[in-house]
């Protein structure tokens, strides 16, 4: 199995695994309806369910599918968090952050480190993303990351938080050796 980097530093951020002590903040996104809204789960109503989620993380994290939460240097409270799973020659990623952190540039941040490092990988052909085709700052994100769009696959996911017929979305992927 791949081994991933326990943290990532980059210019302004700490890319690091998450804590059962981070649940208070995860909570605090992961509970924001404006935040969720894209995600294919709803939101989260009780601590306790982000506390159950970052329990499973550990068993999650050795079988090759990986998370980071995003802080703040020099802070070290959650501001986000990035997911990255591999499987045979892909790597597949989404992340989310804290409203209060948008605009900052700090998902592009995030996005761009965990790409770079994904695709280094001598495993590693492809590295894909996929973002319900509203999404804008979502598609400016991954545009931002070098990943170009493949095409919109239509009716792809049931979005709960926005209704419960299937909405297209976009795929992107950086590929090996292109630019
Ligand atoms: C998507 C998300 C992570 C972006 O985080 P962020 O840190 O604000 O992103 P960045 O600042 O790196 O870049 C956002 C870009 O989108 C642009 N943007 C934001 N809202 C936009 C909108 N409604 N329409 C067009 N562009 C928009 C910003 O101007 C910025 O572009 P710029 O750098 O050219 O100015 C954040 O909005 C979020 O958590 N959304 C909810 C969760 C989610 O949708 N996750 C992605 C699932 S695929």
């Amino acid at each position: 199995m791949l081994q991933a980097p326990e943290v990532f530093t980059t210019e302004r951020l700490v890319l690091r695994r998450p804590r059962l002590s981070d649940a208070e903040a995860i909570f605090e996104y992961a509970s924001d309806s404006t935040v969720i809204h894209y995600m294919d789960y709803g939101s989260r109503t009780d601590v306790s369910e982000v506390v159950k989620s970052l329990e499973s993380r550990p068993a999650e994290w050795e079988s090759g599918s990986f998370s980071w939460v995003l802080t703040v240097k020099p802070d070290d409270r959650p501001i986000g968090t990035i997911g990255c799973w591999l499987e045979d020659h892909a790597a597949g990623f989404g992340y989310l952050l804290n409203q209060k952190y948008w605009g900052k540039g700090y998902a592009t941040e995030a996005a761009r480190t965990v790409v770079n490092w994904a695709i280094s990988l001598p495993e590693i052909y492809r590295v894909w993303a996929t973002c319900d085709t509203e999404n804008l700052a979502s598609v400016k994100v991954l545009e931002k990351s070098g990943l170009v769009c493949e095409g919109r696959l239509r009716c792809y996911l049931i979005r709960p938080n926005i209704s419960a017929i299937p909405r297209d979305a976009f795929m992107y992927a950086r590929v090996r050796g292109a630019s």
